[in-house]
């Protein structure tokens, strides 16, 4: 509860502790989440001036069945296939084919980089310090930023994909590196409201990216390039204001040994001299992590104690990619403009601000009602608002309201994943594991949620063109299961001490509580919660 954003807002002693230097650091390192989350918007409502570009280059023609745009609805009512005409010949299916495979590409190379690049992120941060780590990271943000922005130049399809691949490496570098800097620069009773700030940015930065692909600001034939490479600008922000930023405590202290640096960046982050209390927990700290052994890939599965919680942790980032979320927020536009939405671009803005609004929701909701709970809560709702999409999408010929009925379950689909599945299996997977096998199975966690990010981003549009409108029902059942799975084995962490979770888990799969002897040996150091 201490560390909610309720307690941020409303407790003096909360700004006692923000100091100048502390926000302007914490500023500064969520540039890289706002990035990240700019990436994931700025794809969706430039597809089709972008798809018209790929054409006119390719000098690729297709069928223009609503009289508005060189793509759109088939005979299927597959909302977002490229359709060839009737009589087109098979070299003018072969082009469509190969529009919507550069177009899948273009959308999931991103993600690409991500899960790569997201093995990386703690290797990168301990082997140079987080702040040179970041600094490096940026310069792939600027270099597909670069090449996006070129993209005009050359062919266009090569340089997007490639520059959304680096951008990727960067976005997936970034989703470990600024949550650690973060939780190492906070102080403890902090740790917890600062580290939501890096949804939150991620969120602003989609939002962001959706309003400036306006037509009338970027997203226009003139400017579409304009607008994916405007991510160079924060890059650049954030690499000159990174130079200014003090290194990381925990990282000088507990890594390299160099107290008297660590302590010089304690009293500028704290802006007092007396530091003993965060010196203290570092040594702590320190102790605790020379008790415990790093733990490989391979043991998190072969040791029993890890297999229950690694399997959960794996599940609950494959549940909320595979819930079909990014689907909203790479192909927005393009839904509701098969929805028959008539301003849709404004729709996805909309879905944005709904998302914004709604991440803030949850952080405060997150430290008052369990984890478990909100996951729970957040996919049964998902679960209903993904049938109502697809009945409005199959309806939609017989009733033009259903229009509205899809339109307002796509909002309330993206607030119940903001409710719970967008940012609970991000945190939660940490409160799993103790200082030995966290480290690997953070890792593995952010691998399989970009891994399964790939999978949506690159089939969504050939599983809405084999489902049609009914599309929406498919997730509808993925996310039946896992809202299954999540009741029968996910244990509730918030609030319980690292023992106590473990013998949830325990309980869970019907094992009987282990020797004392056998505790103290597994535990071992390790007995706070994440
Ligand atoms: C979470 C997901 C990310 C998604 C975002 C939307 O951070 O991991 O894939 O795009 O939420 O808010």
């Amino acid at each position: 509860m201490k560390e909610s954003l309720f307690y941020l807002f409303f407790n003096e002693t909360f700004y006692a502790q923000i100091t100048g230097a502390l926000a302007f650091t914490v500023f500064t390192a969520v540039l890289g989440s706002f990035q990240f989350g700019y990436d994931i918007g700025v794809i969706n409502a430039p597809q089709e001036v972008i798809i018209s570009h790929y054409q006119h280059i390719l000098g690729v023609e297709l069928d223009d069945r609503r009289g508005t745009s060189n793509y759109g609805v088939n005979s299927t009512n597959s909302p977002f296939i490229i359709t060839p005409a009737p009589q087109t010949d098979r070299e003018a299916a072969g082009s469509a084919q190969l529009i919507t495979v550069l177009w899948s590409l273009s959308v999931s190379s991103f993600a690409v980089g991500g899960m790569v690049a997201s093995f990386f992120g703690g290797w990168l941060g301990d082997k140079f310090g987080r702040i040179k780590a970041m600094l490096a990271a940026n310069s792939l943000s600027l270099t597909g930023a670069l090449l996006m922005g070129c993209s005009k130049l050359g062919p266009s399809h090569i340089l997007i994909i490639a520059g959304r691949t680096i951008s990727g490496f960067y976005c997936g570098l970034i989703s470990g590196l600024v949550p650690m800097y973060i939780g190492e620069i906070a102080p403890t009773t902090l740790r917890g409201a600062l580290g939501t700030l890096h949804q939150l940015a991620i969120v602003t930065g989609i939002l962001i990216s959706q309003i400036a692909s306006l037509s009338f600001i970027l997203g226009n034939q003139d400017r579409w390039h304009i607008l994916l490479g405007l991510s160079a600008v924060p890059a650049l922000l954030q690499s000159l204001l990174l130079l200014f930023c003090p290194e990381s405590p925990r990282y000088l202290y507990i890594k390299l040994e160099e107290e008297v640096k660590a302590k010089k960046c304690l009293k500028r982050l704290r802006g007092t001299d007396d530091v003993t209390k965060d010196i203290n927990e570092m040594k702590k700290e320190k102790e605790e992590a020379s008790t415990e052994q790093k733990v490989s890939v391979i043991q998190l599965f072969t040791d029993s104690s890890y297999r229950q919680p690694i399997i959960v942790a794996l599940m609950l980032h494959m549940a909320q990619q595979f819930s079909g979320i990014n689907g909203i927020f790479y192909y927005s536009t393009s839904i509701f403009q098969t929805a028959g939405v008539s301003q849709p671009v404004y729709a996805t803005i909309g879905v944005g601000a709904v998302n914004l609004i709604f991440t803030a929701v949850s952080v405060l909701l997150v430290e008052k009602a369990g984890r478990r709970s909100l996951f729970l809560a957040g996919m049964i709702g998902m679960f209903f608002c993904a049938i109502i999409m697809s009945l409005g999408l199959v309806l939609l010929d017989k009733f033009a309201w259903m229009s509205y009925v899809s339109m307002t379950a796509i909002f309330l689909f993206v607030s119940f994943f903001e409710i719970g599945p967008g940012p609970i299996p991000w945190f939660m997977v940490a409160e799993f594991f103790s200082q030995g096998p966290r480290p690997t199975a953070l890792a593995l966690a952010a691998f399989s949620n970009w891994f399964c990010n790939f999978i949506v981003a690159l089939c969504f549009q050939y599983i809405t063109d084999f489902c049609g409108p009914y599309v929406f029902f498919l997730f509808a059942g993925i996310v039946l299961a896992f809202t299954l799975f999540t009741f029968f084995k996910v244990p509730e962490t918030k609030g319980k001490s690292f023992e106590e979770i473990a013998a949830e888990f325990r309980k869970k799969r019907g094992a009987a509580p282990p020797s004392k002897a056998a505790v103290q040996m597994e535990f071992l150091g390790a007995s706070e919660t994440a």
